[in-house]
């Protein structure tokens, strides 16, 4: 399957595409708004694959042509910026594409990190509305820390909660997340249900300042 990371450039795009790469056959295109960029972006991932003794080709474009090749588009920018991204590749995008989201929009004060959902919701929602018709919105990934993917030496053990409407959207998203060696994808629901799994990230990120030894966590439903 072709898989494109757009601004995969950035920290979850390098975790997933460096795991994607490692783990599976997939195609990787790694998309930013600068195509150089990701190209360099690209060569710097193979290089550090290769040396791990991994051989696996990845592409760098400009996240149009990402998307373009793509038939699941993972929308790894910040959440401000999600809506506009989307708006950017939409006409790039067939029908049966699936666009994934792992945004979560939070605020930061005194106190830690907290959930701080956009008007629309959930960033979920938020691109969805930004979706052409016919392109399915699954949520996925928000509460895995970057850390843990890119770190290969890592050995990954986490739940990724699946939130969507299109349930063969949700399947493949599930599939292509348990591709990944340490992972178990379940079905959260609707993409309505996205929000308690978006409010889960900043509540990992509390417990990584606040706790010795606990940075880069996962979750683990048992
Ligand atoms: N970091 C994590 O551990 C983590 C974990 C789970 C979920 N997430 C979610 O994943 C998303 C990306 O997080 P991240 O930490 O990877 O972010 P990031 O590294 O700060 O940014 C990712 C990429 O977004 C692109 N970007 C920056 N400003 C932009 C703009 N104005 N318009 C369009 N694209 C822009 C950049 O790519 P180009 O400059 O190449 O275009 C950048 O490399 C966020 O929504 C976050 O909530 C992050």
């Amino acid at each position: 399957m072709e898989i494109a990371l757009l601004g995969g450039t950035g920290d979850i795009g390098e975790g997933l595409a460096l795991r994607w790469a490692h783990d599976t056959e997939h195609t990787v295109l790694v998309g930013s708004r600068k195509p150089e960029k990701a190209a360099s972006k690209a060569d710097a991932y193979q290089t550090q694959l290769s040396e791990r003794g991994v051989e696996h080709d990845l592409e760098g474009y400009g996240n149009e042509e990402a998307a373009a090749r793509a038939e699941v588009v993972v929308v790894s920018v910040p959440p401000q910026y999600t809506s506009d991204t989307v708006e950017a590749v939409a006409p790039a995008l067939d029908e049966g594409d699936v666009l994934v989201s792992p945004a979560v929009q939070m605020a930061r004060d005194a106190d830690g990190f907290h959930y701080d959902p956009p008007e629309s919701g959930t960033v979920a929602e938020t691109i969805a509305a930004a979706a052409p018709a016919g392109v399915p919105v699954v949520g996925a990934f928000q509460n895995l820390a970057a850390g843990a993917l890119s770190n290969l030496d890592n050995e990954l053990t986490a739940d990724v909660v699946v939130t969507g409407d299109d349930d063969e959207a949700k399947g493949i998203v599930r599939s292509l997340a348990e591709d990944i060696e340490g992972i178990r994808a379940l079905d959260g629901g609707p993409l309505a249900n996205t929000g308690v799994v978006e409010s889960i990230t900043p509540l990992l990120i509390n417990l990584a300042m606040n706790n010795e030894g606990m940075h880069d966590l996962t979750v683990q439903f048992q």
